[in-house]
């Protein structure tokens, strides 16, 4: 795997939607530009970066990241994959190899607007997988390989090993062992 990090901004690529464009390094003057604070791990791509709205955080190793995430005040690990429309707000922390869906919604402040001085954290543990469109409320943990289904909304921890569907969410037993 790469050293280095990689913005990929393809839709500016007169090519199109060509999986093969050529990946830009993420040099200083693009990262003061489009991530300002942002550290980026080695091997990671960031997908248009200025369509998306990434500052203050720290993003992992072999990492991909797409177009239109807010991730802001964050900590995501390593190998984790963070879809489009994703919105990680201040004081989540994510592990290592989370998948986390497409406008899947982390919330910090359950009773809003509390300008910051409410605002929780919350934890994803290794492995998570998070779904398309689920919402997380704020100051929970989602164990370790964990998997929140699509659309759900999170109101309570998730343990290790646990899948929850719903509104609100509840465990199910799930039929599918996920791919290793
Ligand atoms: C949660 C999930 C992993 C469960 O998959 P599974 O273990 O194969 O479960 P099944 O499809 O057999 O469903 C089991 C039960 O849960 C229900 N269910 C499954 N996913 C659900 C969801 N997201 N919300 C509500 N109910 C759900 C099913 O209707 C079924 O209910 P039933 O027993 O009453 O018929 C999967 O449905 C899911 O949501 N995956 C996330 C997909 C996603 O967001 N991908 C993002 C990348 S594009």
């Amino acid at each position: 795997m790469s050293d280095k990090s990689y913005i990929h901004c393809r839709h500016v690529n007169v090519n199109g939607d060509n999986p093969d464009d050529p990946l830009e390094e993420i040099s200083p003057s693009l990262l003061e530009a489009y991530l300002p604070g942002v550290k980026v791990g080695s091997g990671t791509v960031i997908y248009c970066p200025h369509l998306s709205n990434i500052f203050d955080s720290e993003i992992g190793d072999n990492c991909k990241i797409h177009a239109h995430a807010w991730i802001a005040g964050s900590t995501i690990g390593n190998n984790c994959k963070v879809e489009a429309h994703a919105f990680i707000p201040h004081g989540i922390t994510i592990g290592n190899n989370a998948f986390i869906g497409p406008r899947a919604t982390f919330t910090n402040d359950k009773y809003p607007p509390s300008n910051g001085k409410g605002w929780e954290k919350i934890v994803v543990k290794d492995g998570a997988v998070i779904g398309a469109g689920a919402v997380i409320l704020p100051g929970l943990i989602i164990g370790e390989n964990a998997v929140v289904g699509a659309g759900a909304v999170v109101t309570k921890d998730v343990p290790d090993n646990t899948t929850v569907v719903g509104n609100p969410a509840k465990p199910i037993a799930p039929k599918q062992v996920r791919p290793s």
